[in-house]
């Protein structure tokens, strides 16, 4: 079954945009970020169970700040406002919002009515976190104040009549203690949702919609071994079997036996067309004394489309292409900055000498952490379902300028003892990406009586929710130790291993 219950994240510009649409999901109602100017028409056409407003850093009386068309509190629709949200509602309302003189931030003593709805079940005292410097002076009329701190004297509000709600604090961060269920309350016991958004509906709903659109028809999938990829193709088999065909380029540039792991789980687990390409030489010839990493990165990305279209082209026509597109990459603000699409995280963009007539992307309206659950749910391997992010590019950008066949093997075989050991040590769970960059440093050692000179290996592990920032990983010491010593002793021509103790920003994740 589809889910037919929808909630509204109208996006005001907040940093916790997209988080609010996870959290909701994860209540088991499905949610879509829509820019805050959104039509009021739009709205009805879609007609959403309910509607939340984001925060957002503008202030309600700045001359240029999103407010969206007033009407939309007297559509019958329940609104939940978030910070910013909750002062635009006041304020459109005939409340009163002022500027504080300092900032209220941070994990705060919020004291609750816990007659409201939004509330119902909680304690009369919560930690939530607050973060905001104007605050509601007054509630328009027809408002109960539901929520005060020591300093914000109307720190939730509400119109139980109308459904209308404000929260001054973030539920959705894990700051806020019992956040999440402020989130379910209003869903549950504010919009009457009954929680039809699950993973193997939309499984179940995928294939039988894509058994429908592609019937006995040709698709041709460009399978990379990534989650996204991986599990698109997955989906698709189910739906379409043997008129599926994957087409796994391996570029030489993969971690230790990737290519051969790939391969193997698709060949023997699923009913489709596989081609693994192996175009290594290929792809080191063309690389062959390029040094800059954009380069590398424009080279890698055009053959690979190269060598994907030659393929293609042996298949003929086809009616379509999968694309693992997923709902960060088309999420559109509405707020003058483009939608969050990294380019350089394709691996190459579109063949534009294939010949196909429509393109799908079954992941289109998930979320990351939801592609991964559709993925369990399909029986994808966890291995697989919970692989690190790996850039396109592959190893091309962990070997400081020029890539030949010598330093990959040096540091394909660096790189998989990191693994092994982080694993061993238990971590591969808690370090959300790590992996071995070979410098193009080399350096004095000695090994028994021999001096040597050889390269430096640098070990880069960090923890981060979004990629975008994160903090370096603080891997025990016996572990960096083990992998240290086992990197100089088993792989020839490295002698020497150093940590990247370095934070994004200011470094990158990637050397390159
Ligand atoms: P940086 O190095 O920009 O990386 O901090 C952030 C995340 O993006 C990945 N990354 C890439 N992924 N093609 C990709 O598909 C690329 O060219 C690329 N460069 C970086 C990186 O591994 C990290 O997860």
């Amino acid at each position: 079954m589809e889910a037919k219950e929808l909630i509204l994240i109208l996006d005001f510009g907040g940093q916790y945009n997209q988080l609010i649409a996870r959290r909701v999901r994860e209540c088991n109602v499905y949610s879509e970020v829509v820019p805050y100017n959104i039509s009021i028409e739009k709205i009805k056409e879609k007609s959403p169970k309910g509607i939340i407003f984001t925060g957002g850093p503008a202030s309600v009386y700045g001359e240029n700040s999103p407010k969206c068309s007033d009407e939309i509190f007297n559509l019958g629709i329940p609104i939940l406002g978030i910070c910013y949200g909750m002062q635009l509602m006041a304020y459109t309302l005939g409340g009163k919002v002022a500027s504080a003189n300092t900032r209220e931030y941070g994990e705060t003593d919020v004291n609750i009515d816990n007659t409201s709805p939004l509330f119902q079940g909680f304690d009369s005292s919560n930690i939530f976190l607050m973060s905001h410097t104007d605050y509601v002076q007054e509630v328009p009329s027809g408002f109960k104040k539901i929520a005060y701190t020591s300093v914000c004297p109307n720190a939730g509000m509400e119109n139980q009549e109308k459904k209308l709600y404000g929260i001054q604090f973030h539920p959705e961060v894990n700051n806020s203690k019992n956040g999440i269920q402020v989130i379910k309350n209003f869903l549950y016991k504010v919009c009457n949702c009954s929680g039809d958004w699950v993973m193997s509906s939309f499984v179940q709903d995928s294939i039988k919609k894509l058994k429908e659109k592609i019937g006995d028809k040709k698709t041709l999938c460009a399978l990379s071994g990534g989650v996204d990829s991986s599990v698109a193709a997955v989906l698709l088999s189910k739906a379409i079997g043997k008129n599926l065909t994957c087409i796994f380029v391996d570029h030489g540039l993969l971690r230790k036996n990737e290519g051969d792991e790939v391969e193997e789980i698709f060949t023997k687990n699923y009913n489709l067309n596989f081609v693994r390409v192996n175009a290594k030489d290929r792809f080191l010839n063309k690389l062959s004394g390029v040094t800059d990493p954009e380069k590398k990165r424009k080279i890698i990305g055009e053959e690979f489309i190269r060598v994907f279209e030659e393929e293609a082209r042996k298949i003929g026509t086809v009616d379509f292409l999968v694309q693992g597109t997923i709902y960060p990459d088309v999420i559109e603000s509405g707020l003058g900055k483009s939608a969050v699409i990294k380019s350089h995280h394709n691996v190459g963009g579109l063949p534009e000498h294939v010949d196909f007539k429509e393109i799908v992307e079954p992941l289109r309206s998930l979320f990351k952490d939801e592609v991964r659950k559709t993925g369990l749910e399909l029986g994808i391997p966890e291995k697989l379902v919970y692989r690190q992010p790996f850039p396109g590019p592959g190893l091309a950008i962990r070997i400081i300028g020029e890539i030949t066949d010598d330093k990959l093997t040096i540091l394909k075989e660096a790189d998989s003892i990191f693994r092994e050991e982080i694993a061993n040590a238990n971590l591969h769970k808690s370090i959300n990406q790590y992996f071995a960059v070979l410098t193009n440093l080399k350096s004095v050692g000695v090994m028994g009586d021999e001096r040597t000179y050889d390269y430096t290996i640098a070990l880069r592990a960090v923890e981060t929710t979004d990629f975008m920032t994160g903090v370096w990983s603080k891997i025990p010491y016996d572990v960096l130790e083990r992998v240290s010593s086992r990197i100089v002793n088993e792989v020839k021509h490295v002698n020497r291993v150093v940590y990247d103790i370095t934070s994004k920003p200011p470094a990158t994740i990637e050397w390159e």
